[in-house]
């Protein structure tokens, strides 16, 4: 059996960059169409154009996931020009790091709503969509700090041990409609949200790390594809860490 993800209709969100485009070329790569959706209007377009460049059908979405209604019309635009939405990876997500005594309720709002709520958003958006197909996979971006906890993120991990949570809630929902949801927690990879940290964390984490390296964003498609995909159909309600082993539970 071979993975075939050819003409399904991927919607990613927080697309534009980082790990959500790694998804995106991963996808379009094997002959998915792909619908980047981000808040960063003109990567967006770049991103679609370097990928419709290469001849791989890319569309884009400038949007912000927190944004109910801009997420319904931009999901029924998808569903009126391409007929259906086969998986949404909902990846978008932001970090604004304190520790807990200097923590402003911003900070903690910020998060909590781009992570989790534009997570509860997305999805329930997209489940109206498939349940009326019978079939789609969703999969969540969380993080190993959603499992293990990390001082200065108490927000960002109370988002992602939210999401975590959720995908297992919805799995139990979704699944008599045969629509899967999974949890995808990377580890530490290489983007513009971890360039940010001092070299010294960087190197500290890298000895922690059983396979001794930061993780590339393409080793997080392998795992999204294989979770939209026709070789994970009796998979839901899991969360899976690409972490290079540096959490077991
Ligand atoms: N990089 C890592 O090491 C790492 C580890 C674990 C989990 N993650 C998670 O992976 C996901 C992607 O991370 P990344 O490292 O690629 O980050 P990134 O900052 O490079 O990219 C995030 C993207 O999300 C978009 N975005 C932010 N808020 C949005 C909103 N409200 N609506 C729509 N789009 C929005 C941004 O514009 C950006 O393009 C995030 O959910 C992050 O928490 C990353």
């Amino acid at each position: 059996m071979q993975i075939d993800l050819k003409d399904q209709n991927i919607v990613i969100t927080g697309a534009a960059r980082g790990i959500g485009l790694s998804v995106a070329t991963a996808f379009a790569e094997v002959g998915a169409n792909v619908f980047i959706l981000d808040l960063m209007e003109p990567q967006v377009s770049q991103a679609v154009t370097a990928l419709t460049e290469r001849g791989y059908a890319a569309y884009g979405y400038a949007g912000n996931v927190t944004d109910a209604a801009a997420i319904e019309a931009i999901f029924a635009d998808i569903i009126a020009q391409h007929g259906r939405i086969d998986a949404l990876i909902n990846n978008a997500g932001i970090t604004k790091d304190n520790l807990m005594l200097r923590m402003k309720e911003e900070e903690w709002d910020a998060v909590i709503n781009v992570n989790l709520k534009g997570t509860y958003i997305c999805t329930q958006k997209v489940f109206k969509y498939m349940m009326k197909q019978r079939a789609g996979s969703i999969i969540n971006i969380a993080s190993v700090i959603g499992l293990m906890g990390n001082a200065g993120q108490a927000n960002y991990a109370a988002s992602k041990g939210g999401i975590i949570a959720f995908t297992k809630s919805c799995a139990k929902e979704f699944g008599a409609r045969n629509i899967r949801v999974n949890a995808i927690a990377p580890g530490f990879i290489v983007t513009e949200m971890t360039a940010t940290l001092p070299q010294e964390v960087q190197d500290g984490y890298a000895i922690a790390i059983p396979l001794g390296k930061m993780g590339d964003p393409a080793e997080v498609a392998k795992l999204c594809m294989f979770l939209a995909s026709n070789m994970s159909t009796y998979i839901t309600g899991q969360t899976i860490a690409v972490d290079g082993g540096l959490t077991m539970y």
